[in-house]
């Protein structure tokens, strides 16, 4: 059993476990989704149908969790994009989490990561010929500021922005923005209209993802794309007139 003080294993419905946080009261993923698929269709695949044209991706992990997004990414590029090399920096600020999770009831489709997982869990850091993985054990806002290369994805997929306001506010997104090549793409799960404002007020176009298995959620980019639905955000905003992006001075 995987449960402490702090965290508790939870089954979600496409029959993964995920966890809740009893120090945030919120799962790490969404029960209804599934936390394999909610990695599947709300990051790594929408994300994949940009970087098509790249040999060399960096990916950005916000934050690493119990590691499905990185995980997930693994699975993915190694099935149909094995030639592509992949870079994934997620920090993470509990460093115990990250420790345990070499007893977390994973998906038999990560069965074949267990070294990849002890690697990570131990010494925070993985890497073979194609792929590599660093976490950093620390806060996100100061590592996003230090990182001196530009992320070709970002998987905003932070503890909601009611708990955990500090990674959601059009502050930390200008942060982003100046990380990302401006032909980078973000995922997020959140549809919320301030998480919304907050990007759309840094210059980023948004698109709706949706699909038959999971909840609708959100892309973002510098630069328009194909494949999503545009949201027009002018008229959200006309409708909304008194709503205000996160800020840091109020979080
Ligand atoms: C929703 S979970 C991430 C789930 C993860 N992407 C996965 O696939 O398992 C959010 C994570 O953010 C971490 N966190 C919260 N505030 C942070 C911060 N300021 N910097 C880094 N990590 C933070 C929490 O400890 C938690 O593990």
């Amino acid at each position: 059993m995987f449960d402490d003080d702090f965290h508790a294993q939870t089954l979600s419905e496409d029959g993964t476990y995920t966890a809740y946080s009893k120090e945030y009261n919120e799962h790490y993923h969404s029960t209804k989704d599934g936390a394999l698929q909610e990695s599947f269709y709300k990051h790594v695949i929408p994300a994949s149908k940009f970087v098509n044209n790249k040999e060399s991706i960096t990916i950005l992990d916000i934050c690493y969790g119990l590691g499905f997004n990185t995980l997930a990414t693994l699975l993915y590029y190694k099935k149909y994009f094995p030639q592509k090399k992949v870079h994934i920096y997620s920090p993470e600020l509990d460093a115990s989490l990250v420790k345990s999770l070499v007893n977390f009831p994973y998906p038999k489709e990560f069965k074949e990561f267990r070294s990849v997982i002890e690697a990570l869990s131990t010494e925070g850091y993985y890497s073979e010929e194609n792929f590599s993985v660093e976490i950093f054990i620390g806060d996100a806002r100061e590592y996003i500021k230090n990182f001196e290369d530009r992320f070709d994805i970002v998987y905003q997929d932070a503890f909601s922005p009611s708990t955990n306001p500090i990674l959601w506010t059009r502050e930390y997104f200008a942060d982003i923005k100046k990380s990302m090549h401006t032909d980078g793409v973000l995922t997020t799960y959140s549809t919320a209209f301030k998480t919304r404002l907050a990007l759309y007020e840094n210059g980023f176009m948004l698109y709706l993802n949706r699909g038959d298995d999971f909840r609708p959620s959100t892309v973002a980019s510098l630069s328009p794309l194909e494949f999503f639905e545009v949201v027009d955000m002018e008229h959200k905003i006309s409708c909304n007139r008194d709503v205000k992006s996160l800020r840091d001075a109020d979080v």
